[in-house]
Formats: structure tokens, C-alpha cells, sequence
């Protein structure tokens, strides 16, 4: 992280709260974003990825499941492709390239568990970590490179 990268925190009583928060995050996203989410199990990933997905589909209902094992799930969105990725069951280099990851950079790639990327993790994303707080769950937004950090400005 660098001096200017922003970093905001924001509290998700609620599964609702964690929808809401992907409806505001969503109109943010363009082609070739990288998100990464990081919590530990449980901490609400596939939620937000849920509510992420359904917003860029602008579909509320969609089923969107955890890619637990299938590793990745895309989704065609209208104006780019969604890949949500679970990197869990990950255990080296070599499994992420058969995934196709670098093929993912005209679209969205959404990652849970993205500490299993090590260096093949992008260096410009917006990081999501998600923590446990009583019932519910914080978020802590944090942008890296500088057009994370131009978006996040006014949000
Ligand atoms: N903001 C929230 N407040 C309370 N509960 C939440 C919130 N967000 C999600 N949950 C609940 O937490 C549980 C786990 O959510 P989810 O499957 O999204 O976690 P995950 O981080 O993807 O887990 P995994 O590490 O297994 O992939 C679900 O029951 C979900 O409803
Ligand atoms: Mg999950």
C-alpha cells in the first residue's frame, strides 16, 4: 500500500447491509477490474460476490452459487464478462494458469481467497476484506493504483 491509497471501513449489520453495500460498489466497475475479497471462512465473500454479480446483471434473482468446486463461474454481463473465482482448493502456480486467469483481464475477475494467487495476484485492485463484528460483518474498501483510488474519491 502506498501513501495515497484510500482506505474506507464500513459496517454490514446484516446479510441485506452486505447487498446493499455490492448496489453501491457495482456502478464503480469497469472492464478489466480485478477484485479481491479477503475474510476468513464465512466472513461473507460469496455474498457480496452475489450481490456484485446481480447488480452488473442488473438480474436481483439470479442464482449465483459459491464456485467452491468449480474454481471459477462466469456470467455474461451486458457490457463485460463476470469471472467469480474461488481459489480455496488452490495449491500452486500451475492451477491457477489452467484456470485461464489471464484470460479474464477484458472483464471482471472476482476472487475469493486471493492470498491463494501469491505473486499472480494483480497489483492494481480494489480489496474487499470482510471481518467478523458481533452479528454482522465490517468491510474495509481499499484501492490500489490510481484509478481505484480516483473511483473511490467520491464514494
Ligand atoms: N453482513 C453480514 N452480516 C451477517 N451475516 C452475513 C453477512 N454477510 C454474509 N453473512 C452470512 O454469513 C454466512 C457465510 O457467508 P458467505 O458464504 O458469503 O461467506 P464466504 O466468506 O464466502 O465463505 P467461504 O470462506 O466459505 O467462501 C452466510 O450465512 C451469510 O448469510
Ligand atoms: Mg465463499
Amino acid at each position: 500500500m502506498t501513501a495515497t491509497d484510500k482506505s474506507f471501513t464500513f459496517s454490514l449489520a446484516n446479510e441485506n447491509d452486505s447487498f446493499s453495500f455490492a448496489t453501491r460498489i457495482a456502478p464503480l466497475i469497469k472492464a478489466g477490474d480485478v477484485i479481491a475479497l479477503w475474510g476468513d471462512l464465512g466472513a461473507g465473500k460469496t455474498t457480496l460476490s452475489r450481490g456484485l454479480i446481480r447488480a452488473l446483471l442488473n438480474e436481483p434473482e439470479i442464482d449465483v452459487q459459491s464456485p467452491t468446486f468449480t474454481l471459477v463461474q462466469t456470467y455474461e454481463g451486458p457490457y463485460f464478462p463476470i469471472w467469480h473465482y474461488d481459489m480455496y482448493r488452490i495449491e500452486d502456480d500451475a492451477e491457477i494458469d489452467e484456470l485461464g486467469f489471464e484470460d479474464t483481464i477484458d472483464g471482471l475477475a472476482l476472487i475469493e481467497w486471493p492470498i491463494r494467487m501469491g505473486e499472480k495476484l494483480p497489483k492494481y485492485r480494489l480489496d474487499i476484506q470482510l471481518e467478523f463484528t458481533n452479528e454482522g460483518r465490517t468491510a474495509t474498501l481499499s484501492a490500489h493504483g490510481e484509478d481505484w483510488n480516483a473511483r473511490l474519491a467520491n464514494f
